[in-house]
């Protein structure tokens, strides 16, 4: 089984709601990551017929979940705030597991110590010329009537995790959604950062990439706000899903994975780890102090900066007052001061055995640690797992659970409507399947495959390029087969204290109907792909995402004196591996019709390990070029930006290299990049086809 992913996590969440523009593929992250189910579903016989009719089991699968358990399951996972790291959070694991074992799993915690970040002390003011100075309150308020007026309290108070401990009083500059491009653009309009306190918005890119990139252009602190216009396009919370003007999006702006003590290595028990001091002077720390703001803070803040108006594409709030860039007026005066500490997390983790191949895992899991509630980042996720696993202890007092096993991991996020999947290539005609079998649980007369069709994603199938979410590890580190869902996407309340179950019931998922659909699409993947002898995996699909891939590049490199053709002839080579492939499968599907003995097992057993060994083939010992925690060649983080997906992600580290430093070296890195991702097919290539390797 591969390691579980250690430490500090900041997982992708996609939540905007109805009018959908809105924060743009919120990560939902979160700190560690506990929750995982590790589940291989196995045993000594299987199916007469082959896929994808739905069988027996999967008919069952599909009758048996209950939107009133998910949504009970839900309620009590969110009942206070859980930050890891908390006494809740330890709480809501002995819930987990409690709820596991209570479906006779064998279900085991275990415990990591890892590096975490607390907020010790937090001020901002603002001054300005003939005006009294503002001290913010730094407080999300609770309305009237709130049922968790009190809980709340113990929310942490809002803050960034990882931001270095300073106090900094300088002019404010305004940098837009503070993309590299963004401060790019502020130099060439000759206005100078240095020094200074950038105030940007929410929404385009990582927090931790907001920060360094303000830290990158000299900047002495950060502010970073939720936008009105963004976050606040219609009725607040409670009387509507969008951010209450005090609503602050808080979260980590680390940039690794994992405990940042033990940045290539296991966090376990008794090994070696770097001081905190060591740790905190990371490249991937933030380095600068920075504090979150409300979009009431924030647009308190504008109106004090002058100086030239900013272009359109910078204006936001209502629309009232013009924003411009400053530097100045108006002074912020920014302190804060962090905590970080070793403390204890922990992962619950429940195996479903298997008859055959009890060694091989297909894996199911979310985080559970929350940033306030977590009703819908990261526990809709949880209740629908935990609904899941009630279906498959049913199933299993039914019959039996069956077959072979390979990888995977999932989280769906349930908030609002619209169905979104990301996978490796190799899995996308899986998804398609199975999501024609499970019901839209917003139109019974239309399949999930109806509603995703509809839901205008593009593409249609993302990729596990995204940096720090709950799949990262197990795609970017160690190269595993992966999928991860969600219904709805972007939601404007992310990461605030207003994720709660009031949210989710008036907003998210009024009928908990969404949860069971999740609850049953994730569970239909993992059946497939635990229950079928051969593993339902197409690489088809992935020779054609290498190929796409390969034109995004040549586009990148034209006039350069590079020569993509190592990178053609692999990709060639690895569509002759997926022919021979599939005629070997077509040759077994035909003996199976035709014989009553089942097929030798060593064959399915060579089949199947090529099939899972073909995407660790694409990791490289080395990993990226001054990025080596990423071993997979094909997919990573884009450099500027830890939320967007790359394909080829080295090449393209090189390619902007050469557009900073335009050398003849620079130019040979292009090349040496090349040439590495070609090996890395070619030997994927062999794995695939069964060759030597
Ligand atoms: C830092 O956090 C730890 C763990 O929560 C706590 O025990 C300690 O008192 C905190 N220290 C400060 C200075 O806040
Ligand atoms: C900034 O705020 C801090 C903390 O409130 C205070 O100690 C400090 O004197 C202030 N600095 C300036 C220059 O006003
Ligand atoms: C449900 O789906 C059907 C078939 O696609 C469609 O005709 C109908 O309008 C949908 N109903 C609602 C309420 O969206
Ligand atoms: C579950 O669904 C039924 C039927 O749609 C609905 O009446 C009930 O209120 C739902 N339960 C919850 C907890 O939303």
């Amino acid at each position: 089984m591969p390691p579980p992913q250690d430490g500090v996590d900041d997982s992708a969440a996609r939540v905007p709601l109805l009018p959908p523009p809105a924060p743009r593929r919120a990560a939902v992250r979160l700190h560690p990551l506990p929750l995982l189910i590790a589940a291989t579903l196995a045993a000594s016989y299987r199916l007469l017929f082959l896929a994808p009719a739905p069988s027996y089991y999967q008919s069952l699968l599909l009758s048996l979940g209950s939107n009133d358990t998910a949504a009970a399951h839900l309620h009590a996972l969110t009942i206070r705030p859980h930050l890891a790291g908390t006494g809740a959070n330890a709480l809501a694991a002995a819930h987990v597991a409690a709820t596991l074992s209570s479906h006779s799993f064998r279900t085991r915690l275990t415990s990591y110590s890892v590096l975490l970040s607390y907020p010790a002390y937090r001020s901002l003011s603002l001054s300005a010329p003939d005006r009294d100075t503002v001290l913010f309150a730094l407080k999300q308020e609770t309305y009237a009537g709130d049922p968790y007026e009190a809980v709340s309290a113990e929310a942490v108070p809002t803050f960034l995790a990882y931001a270095a401990s300073g106090s900094v009083s300088a002019e404010a500059v305004y940098a837009n959604y503070g993309r590299a491009e963004d401060f790019a653009y502020l130099a060439a309009r000759g206005i100078d950062v240095t020094g200074k306190v950038a105030v940007a918005r929410y929404g385009e890119v990582f927090r931790g990439d907001i920060v360094r990139n303000a830290r990158d252009a000299g900047a002495a602190a950060a502010v970073i706000y939720s936008d009105a216009k963004d976050y606040a396009a219609g009725k607040t919370f409670p009387d509507g899903p969008w951010m209450p003007p005090t609503g602050v999006q808080v979260g980590s702006t680390f940039k690794g994975v994992g405990d940042p003590t033990t940045p290539m290595w296991a966090s376990s028990e008794g090994c070696e780890r770097l001081t905190i001091a060591e740790a905190m002077s990371s490249d991937d720390m933030p380095g600068i102090p920075a504090l979150p703001v409300s979009w009431k803070d924030g647009e308190t803040i504008l109106q004090l900066i002058g100086g030239d108006v900013a272009p359109e594409d910078w204006q936001g709030g209502d629309g009232a007052a013009a924003y411009r860039f400053g530097p100045g007026p108006a002074v912020l005066n920014l302190t804060y001061t962090g905590n970080e500490t070793m403390v204890t997390i922990q992962n619950v983790i429940s195996v479903i055995e298997g008859g055959e191949e009890p060694e091989r895992y297909v894996i199911l899991g979310n985080h559970r640690d929350a940033w306030t509630f977590g009703a819908v980042d990261p526990n809709s996720g949880t209740a629908s797992l935990l609904e899941l696993n009630g279906c498959l202890s049913c199933k299993r007092r039914a019959g039996d659970l069956d077959g072979p096993s390979s990888c995977a991991t999932g989280m769906p996020k349930m908030a609002g409507h619209g169905f979104y999947a990301s996978a490796t290539p190799q899995l996308d005609e899986l998804l398609k399947e199975a999501s024609k079998q499970v019901q839209n649980p917003d139109n019974g007369t239309q399949s999930l495959y109806d509603l995703w069709m509809s839901s205008n994603s593009s593409p249609l199938i993302g990729r596990l390029g995204g940096g720090s979410s709950d799949y990262s590890a197990f795609v970017q580190h160690i190269g595993i087969p992966s999928v991860d869902m969600a219904i709805g996407s972007d939601y404007p309340v992310y990461h605030s204290l207003y994720d709660d179950f009031i949210w989710m019931e008036k907003f998210g998922d009024p009928l908990f109907q969404r949860h069971v659909a999740a609850a049953s699409m994730w569970g239909l993947v993992a059946l497939r792909l635990s229950d079928e002898e051969i593993l339902p995996f197409n690489y088809s699909n992935y020779a054609t995402e290498l190929e796409n891939g390969a034109l995004g590049i040549s586009e990148r490199v034209q006039g350069m004196p590079v020569s993509l053709s190592p990178l053609h002839k692999s990709i060639k080579e690895f569509r002759k591996a997926v022919a021979k492939v599939d005629s070997e499968l077509k040759a077994l599907q035909t003996w199976k019709i035709w014989s009553p003995w089942r097929n030798n097992p060593l064959k399915v057993r060579d089949i199947n390990d090529r099939l899972m060994m073909t995407e660790r083939a694409f990791t490289d010992r080395e990993g990226l070029s001054g990025r080596p925690w990423y071993k997979h060649l094909i997919y990573a983080p884009s450099l500027h930006n830890d939320y967007g997906a790359e394909v080829y992600p080295g090449i393209g580290d090189a390619i902007e290299r050469v557009k900073k430093t335009n050398t003849s070296e620079s130019l040979q890195s292009i090349q040496h990049e090349i040439y590495r991702v070609s090996r890395v097919i070619n030997q994927a290539a062999l794995v695939l086809s069964g060759g030597l390797t």
